[in-house]
């Protein structure tokens, strides 16, 4: 492949979205992107004390690095920052027995949202007090697990799931539950992961009566416990005024539950979806700003509607176990394609892609990445990072400057990929699901391992 010096300024070239970096500084990592050890030597990515080439000569490629020591910080920025409050990290961002014996470690508590993650849970041993159970459609056998391993909360969705939980409930066993209810806030996020408007599948309606009604239904009921509302208004969010029109939403019906019932409940939950930088175009708020805002804004309310403050609870996953990992690919083949116009596009294949990180392909999210094995001074080219499954919609890193002269053998490190990444990982083309590697203070530790193909036929039953 020949590269021709300074196309990626010439007249015709691509130039990518507005807020792509200038490729002058295509060896340097973004800090804000990347977790907190990341830095480069001599051009070789280093995370957690290590020279990522040799990590991933031992554990092979692709593998997701998660950086153990900026995982702990994030937990205990939010765990310090809301020290008044109950901070559970939101398990369906990223949970193996590893991570959630971190989290208990942090102090935090932990929210799983199926049965499998409540085991995964329940193995680490976690105590089952500190755990919130999450889902719009709990089977009766679920919730029956749930309440004999005495969860602390059971968040419940629907008036189907109250009924299972009466029934499973009185003559001694016990459910303590908060009703998730919808808001009606339209969060500015992709609209798969916006939950607080009325038209999806989560929470009970606070405008029409559904939420107050299913208060009055618990209240009830003698072996259900309510300790109060739950909000979460969807994920990706930067903005607080979401946050504040919700908890206004939910505090009015907290009021009328005390002023028609009776009652005063006495948690509140608000649920996650705060934001992470991916690419340079997001910016953050860190978590002791959240929780001055949030906090703020209760406050103000509560004493509005002259009813007493909720103990509060957050739920963040993404801002926790997001940046803390990095995913690294080995550039299979390159290849240069002329588009439209003229300009060129540099298509690298690598040895991952939508089995390993679905998000680019389903929310249309933007990613970065570096050259992680290598410096290189050759021109940079506007590149396109895609996988190797057969789907033209199978892309990693839409837009990113590479160097010019990024060739087959060379790895690549993309940030930010903690968090719906290997959880959301699929066996698409009999894709092996690959391993994460948690690293810390030079020292590497598989917390989960590569699938193989004994994995993949394990559940064939073959041709009988
Ligand atoms: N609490 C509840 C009730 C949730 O449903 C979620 C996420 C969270 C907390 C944590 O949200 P976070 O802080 O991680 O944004 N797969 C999508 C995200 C789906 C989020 C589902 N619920 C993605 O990759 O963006």
């Amino acid at each position: 492949m020949t590269h021709e010096a300074g196309w990626a300024h010439a007249p015709g070239a691509l130039r990518g979205p507005s807020w792509l970096r200038e490729p002058g500084d295509v060896n340097d990592l973004v800090p804000h992107l990347w977790s907190q050890t990341a830095h480069k030597v001599d051009g070789e990515l280093h995370v957690g004390g290590l020279a990522v080439p040799d990590l991933v000569a031992n554990v092979n490629t692709p593998a997701y690095v998660l950086d153990e020591a900026d995982f702990r910080a994030r937990a205990r920025a939010f765990r310090d920052a809301f020290a008044a409050y109950d901070v559970f990290y939101a398990g369906k961002a990223f949970l193996c027995t590893a991570v959630a014996r971190w989290i208990q470690e942090e102090g935090l508590c932990l929210d799983v949202c199926s049965a499998g993650e409540l085991t995964v849970a329940l193995r680490a041993g976690v105590d089952p007090a500190r755990i919130g159970y999450h889902g719009n459609n709990k089977t009766l056998s679920e919730l029956r697990r749930a309440v004999a391993a005495g969860i602390g909360r059971i968040v419940v969705d629907s008036f189907d799931e109250i009924e299972r939980l009466e029934s499973i409930t009185g003559d001694g066993a016990t459910a303590r539950v908060m009703i998730r209810v919808t808001a009606g806030v339209e969060a500015h996020t992709h609209e798969y992961i916006a939950t607080a408007h009325e038209d999806q599948k989560f929470g009970l309606s606070i405008t029409n009566g559904q939420a107050f009604e299913a208060v009055r239904r618990v209240l009830a009921a003698p072996g259900i416990e309510l300790l109060g509302l739950h909000s979460h208004i969807g994920s990706q969010i930067f903005d607080s005024a979401g946050f504040e029109v919700a908890a206004r939403r939910v505090l009015a019906l907290q009021a009328r539950v005390s002023d028609e019932l009776g009652v005063t409940l006495p948690e509140m939950d608000l649920g996650g979806g705060f934001g992470i930088a991916y690419t340079t175009q997001d910016d953050p708020a860190d978590p002791a700003q959240l929780a001055t805002e949030m906090s703020k804004i209760v406050e103000h309310e509560c004493r509005a509607l002259g009813i007493p403050e909720p103990r509060l609870s957050i739920e963040p996953g993404r801002a926790i176990v997001g940046p803390a990992m990095c995913t690294v690919y080995t550039v299979g083949t390159v290849k240069p394609v002329q588009l439209d116009g003229g300009a060129v596009r540099t298509y690298v294949s690598v040895d991952g892609g939508m089995s390993d990180n679905i998000r680019t392909a389903l929310y249309d999210a933007d990613y970065s990445c570096t050259l992680a094995s290598r410096a290189s001074d050759a021109p940079p080219v506007l590149a396109r990072v895609v996988g190797k499954h057969c789907e033209a919609g199978d892309i990693v890193v839409k837009d990113e400057f590479l160097p010019g002269d990024v060739r087959p053998g060379d790895l690549l490190a993309v940030p930010g990929t903690g968090a719906y990444c290997r959880s959301m990982a699929s066996n698409y083309n009999h894709a092996l699901r690959p391993p994460v590697v948690a690293v810390r203070d030079g020292v590497a530790r598989v917390v989960v391992r590569r699938e193989t193909e004994d994995d993949l036929l394990a559940t064939d039953m073959g041709d009988l």
